[in-house]
């Protein structure tokens, strides 16, 4: 049973928590990747935006949402308001989970599955915990079904605000605690998903207008 339960601190912040992950074992990926990526940003953000995992550029430098994705999503966060000095920035997974090509270096993302999410959700309850935000981002499927449980689709269930309760989280049938907390999750598309399409036009009008629904619950 992968589970990061057993490596997290007792008691503490963020600080004492982001230093404990960087030790975590609680599944197979801390093996291949440089170190754990985990949250970062202002501890008492109003906003917490959560990917699926640190990518290539993430694993380099140990922060999220450095590389391309995060360029596009800062960008998006601008153009709705939101200021991105004043967010939270975190994963579902917190390390990097790639295949390499057989020829070259080049690491190739693999997303993680159910049960690598599951071993790794006590981090993020914890983060949702500390820093107990007004709204949370959930980008693309990863986060929103580590956020709201396995039965979350993307294209069904985004640009709206669900309240953040028992009842929308993850528990039943689902091992590893829920997290829970209070106020809103938006869920909307994952920035690297935009990158990937060939028109990136429209899904990045409908990534900002996701956010403006998120900064219109900041009251
Ligand atoms: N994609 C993610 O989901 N998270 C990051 O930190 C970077 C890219
Ligand atoms: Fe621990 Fe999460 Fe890394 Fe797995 S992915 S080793 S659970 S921090």
């Amino acid at each position: 049973q992968y589970d990061a339960t057993p490596y997290l601190p007792r008691r503490g912040g963020l600080a004492a928590h982001r230093r404990a992950a960087a030790d975590c074992q609680g599944c197979p990926l801390f093996r291949d990747a440089s170190g754990t990526v985990f949250g970062a940003g202002s501890p008492s953000a109003r906003v917490m935006l959560v990917g699926e995992q640190p990518g290539d550029q993430e694993d380099r430098r140990g922060e999220p949402f450095v590389g391309p994705a995060g360029g596009l999503l800062r960008k998006a966060l601008r153009e709705a308001g939101l200021d991105e000095d004043q967010a939270y920035f975190t994963n579902a997974v917190k390390h990097f989970k790639f295949t390499t090509a057989t020829r070259g270096k080049r690491r190739i993302h693999k997303p993680p599955s159910l049960r690598e999410m599951t071993a790794c959700r006590p981090w993020l309850a914890a983060e949702l915990r500390l820093v107990d935000p007004e709204v949370v981002v959930a980008l693309g499927a990863t986060a929103g079904k580590a956020l709201l449980g396995p039965s979350f689709r993307v294209t069904r269930d985004r640009g709206t605000l669900i309240p953040l309760a028992e009842e929308n989280t993850p528990g039943e049938g689902t091992p590893g605690p829920a997290p829970g907390g209070r106020g809103f999750i938006v869920a909307t598309l994952h920035p690297a998903a935009i990158l990937r399409a060939e028109d990136r036009e429209k899904p990045y009008a409908g990534l900002v207008s996701d956010l403006q629904v998120a900064a219109g619950a900041l009251a």
